[in-house]
Parts: structure tokens; C-alpha cells; sequence
């Protein structure tokens, strides 16, 4: 045997020897036999070293191994339904590529400020390497749907010289003789000038906030997928936006199982998520918040725990719709009979999670848009090349975005926004 085979392979290989490479997560036994659990790219798997088969040597060697040693283990793979993965390697022989001394990060548990300051570590426990494995699978779901549905991919500029969303959350940086840039809040104004050229868009990178909240949905850099249609409205945003969702979480469920399992998530939650979603205006939703016996008053935005309670209320997402205009970004189109109302909406995660998508229908006046920017005091000579859009060939047209970690934390059923992110930035935190 001279090639390397991988854990997720074993079936293959029943009876026969094979080596892996990769590190062991844990180390047990007594007397004659130890058992190391190691874990490669692919699946996690026992070695079982007995003394009798390998000779002292190597079995001292075993059994003197650090958590998180690098490891090339050569053996015999055999049937276990007992064991995890179904498989087990009874070890013929064992080098170690790097050692390991003193891992930090041990079976027993530590507070989440350790964990965070070791994240560079606390990526290879299990937990985290199952919220990653969603992660990933989310964002391939999300490019595939986009692609099944004749999206253009448009990468957006993380450096920006207009503000896309507000003016009080941005991170800004000198850019030569050009005064500031700012850290792209969104890409959705140059996915709007995309339309033009593609109809159906999207973008999908980080997003930058300088967000001083220091609360479990808020991240300062996250990543987002945005999408942008023309000749649709606020309506068929929505309506595409319950199949994006719906899609992915379908994926998520047939294709990470096994990670959702070891995340101990409910699924039952989650397999009620498909089309359609339910639809409630702004003025519904500050009754419904009301007859819960929440205080809250009509124009003020909703907050985390307004979302919180209404999710509650029903099993699947939840779209808000129709929200005032003095709560909501500049560039959204005016209600057409109630002028101080935008056409926008908000998709609302069950079970407490809340918002995990901004959007709305865009002004495609140019009169308007102009008389909007102004009226929020932007700088006008910033969105020239925006306003250019509304003089030619202008088109009703309507766009969200969907935030990545928070779809991730809700679809794994975890707490914080942390653990969705392999390296999450918040206002107190920039190592590792
Ligand atoms: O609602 P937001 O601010 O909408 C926009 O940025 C629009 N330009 C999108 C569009 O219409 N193209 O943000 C969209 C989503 C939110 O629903 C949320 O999921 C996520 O981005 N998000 C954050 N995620 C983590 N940390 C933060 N600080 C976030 N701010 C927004
Ligand atoms: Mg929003």
C-alpha cells in the first residue's frame, strides 16, 4: 500500500490495510490496548493499538501522543457498527508527522473568552467543525440556486466611495489623494447598475459595520449574499427570496445530517421550512406585538426582542413588509398611497432568531431618489453615478440581502453569531 486513503473511503477498504494522515482528537485505553480517535478532512475515526500487534515500542509511542499530534496511522480497516463512523483502523503501524504538547483547548469545557482568544485552536473541535460544514454548504446551496435561476455572479468593490446603507456604522480608511473610502457596507448599489447590463444579479463577499452593539446578531465584518431583479417587485422579491431560503435549508437537511445530528438541532423546525412564508405588514405587526403585551409605537423600527416575540407566533419564516419610511435606508421606494411607508420587507427566522434579511423595492425615480438623498443629508456628488441609473433606461426593480451567519446560526440552532464565522471580528476583538 502506497497511496493515503481518507476515513470517508473505509468502506471501500474492509480488510484491507490502508494510512491515513491526520490528528488525533482523543486518547484512551489501558493495559495492552489504546484506542485514538483521529480525525482527518473527511470523518473521524478509532485506531485501535494493541501492544501484542504493534510491540511495546509503538505502543508507548501511542500512548505518550499529545492531543492534536499530526499523525500518519497505517492499519487494517474493519467493520464496528459500535464505533463512530461504522469503521475501525486496527493499527499496524504509526508516525508522527508534528507533535503536539499541551493543547490548550481539552475535553473539559472553557468559558467562551478563552475559546474565542484560542479560535485558531477551538476551529478542530467538533462543534465548530460541524457549524462549518453548514456554513460551507449554505454558500454552495446559495451560488447553486442563484445559478439554476439564471443569476449573473457581479463582484462587488469592498471599497467604496458612496454610503450604501447608513452613515453611522461605517469604517472608513484614507485612499490617497482622494480623500475617504469607506469599508463596502453592502454591494447592492452596484448591483442595481448590474441589472442594466444582466437582469438578474447577485454578489455574495464580506460587508463591513462599524457596529458598537455588542450583542449576539451583530458582527462588524459578515458576509452576505444580495440579489437584485429588474422588472420586479416588492412582491416577487419576497417570492424569491422563500424559495432561496427554502432551498437551502433543504439542502442543509439532505446533504449535513450528520452535522445537524451533532449539533443536537431539532430538524422537525426546520423541514416545515418551504413555500409560502407568511406575509405581515408593519401595522400587523405592531398589533400582533401589542396584543403580546409588548409597548411598542408605530414609526420606531422593530428591535431584536420585537422580532423575537413575533417569530414565536409562527413555525416558519416570516416576512414584515411595508415599513415606515423614517426607519429605513434612503434608496427604497415610496409606498404608492401611503407616503410614509416603503415598499421593503424583512424575512424573519422562526424561533426566536429574527432578521435575516433586509429588502425592498428600489426608487426608481430619479426626482425622487435625488429628493431622498438630499432629504437624508448624503453627499449628493457621492451618487451621481447612482442617480445616473434613473436616467437611462430606468426600470421598476427590487433587490435583498441575506446574512450568511445569521442563516447559519439559526439553521444550526446556535447562540451567537460567533461561532458562525471561522474568524469573527466584533467591536472588542480583531485576534486571531
Ligand atoms: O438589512 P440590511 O442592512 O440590508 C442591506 O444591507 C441591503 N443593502 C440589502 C439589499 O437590499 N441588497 O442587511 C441585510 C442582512 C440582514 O438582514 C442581516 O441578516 C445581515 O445582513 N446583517 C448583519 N449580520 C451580522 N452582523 C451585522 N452587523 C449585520 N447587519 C446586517
Ligand atoms: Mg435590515
Amino acid at each position: 500500500m502506497t497511496g493515503f486513503t481518507s476515513i470517508k473511503y473505509f468502506s471501500d477498504n474492509v480488510g484491507e490495510s490502508v494510512t491515513i494522515r491526520g490528528w488525533l482528537m482523543q486518547s484512551r485505553g489501558s493495559g495492552k490496548v489504546r484506542f485514538l480517535i483521529v480525525r482527518d478532512s473527511t470523518g473521524i475515526t478509532q485506531c485501535v493499538a494493541e501492544e501484542d500487534t504493534v510491540g511495546t515500542e509503538l505502543f508507548d509511542l501511542a500512548k505518550g501522543l499529545g492531543q492534536e499530534s499530526a499523525l500518519k496511522v497505517t492499519g487494517t480497516v474493519s467493520e464496528e457498527p459500535r464505533a463512530e463512523g461504522g469503521f475501525e483502523l486496527h493499527v499496524t503501524s504509526l508516525e508522527i508527522v508534528g507533535e503536539s504538547v499541551d493543547f490548550p483547548i481539552t475535553p473539559k469545557s472553557h468559558g467562551t473568552d478563552f475559546l474565542l482568544t484560542n479560535r485558531h485552536l477551538w476551529l478542530r473541535s467538533r462543534r465548530q467543525l460541524s457549524i462549518m460544514r453548514i456554513r460551507d454548504e449554505v454558500v454552495t446551496a446559495i451560488r447553486e440556486f442563484f445559478r439554476e435561476n439564471d443569476f449573473v455572479l457581479i463582484d462587488t468593490p469592498i471599497l467604496t466611495g458612496a454610503i450604501g446603507e447608513s452613515a453611522g456604522t461605517l469604517f472608513s480608511t484614507e485612499y490617497f489623494d482622494l480623500g475617504n473610502a469607506y469599508l463596502a457596507q453592502t454591494g447592492q448599489l452596484y448591483l442595481e447598475a448590474a441589472i442594466y447590463a444582466f437582469e438578474k444579479v447577485y454578489c455574495l463577499g464580506p460587508t463591513f459595520r462599524a457596529e458598537k452593539s455588542k450583542t449576539r446578531r451583530h458582527l462588524t465584518e459578515f458576509w452576505m449574499t444580495e440579489g437584485e431583479m429588474a422588472f420586479v417587485d416588492s412582491d416577487g422579491n419576497m417570492d424569491l427570496q422563500e424559495r432561496l431560503v427554502s432551498f437551502v435549508v433543504k439542502r442543509v437537511l439532505e446533504l449535513r445530517a450528520g452535522d445537524l445530528e451533532a449539533l443536537k438541532r431539532d430538524t422537525a423546525h426546520l423541514k416545515k421550512v418551504v413555500p409560502p412564508f407568511e406575509r405581515i405588514s408593519y401595522d400587523e405587526a405592531i398589533k400582533l406585538l401589542k396584543d403580546q403585551g409588548k409597548e411598542v409605537e408605530w414609526g420606531k423600527d422593530l428591535g431584536g426582542e420585537d422580532e423575537t416575540i413575533l417569530t414565536k407566533l409562527f413555525e416558519k419564516p416570516v416576512f414584515v413588509y411595508d415599513y415606515p419610511k423614517k426607519v429605513k435606508a434612503f434608496y427604497m421606494k415610496q409606498h404608492p398611497d401611503r407616503e410614509k411607508l416603503v415598499k421593503c420587507s424583512d424575512l424573519l427566522a422562526p424561533e426566536g432568531y429574527g432578521e435575516i434579511i433586509g429588502g425592498s423595492e428600489r426608487e426608481d425615480d430619479y426626482d425622487r431618489l435625488l429628493f431622498r438623498i438630499r432629504e437624508e443629508g448624503l453627499p449628493e456628488e457621492a451618487y451621481g453615478w447612482y442617480l445616473d441609473l434613473r436616467r437611462y433606461g430606468s426600470v421598476q426593480h427590487s433587490g435583498f440581502g441575506l446574512g450568511i451567519e445569521r442563516t447559519v446560526a439559526w439553521i444550526c440552532g446556535i447562540e451567537h453569531l460567533r461561532e458562525a464565522i471561522p474568524f469573527p471580528r466584533m467591536m472588542g476583538r480583531i485576534y486571531p
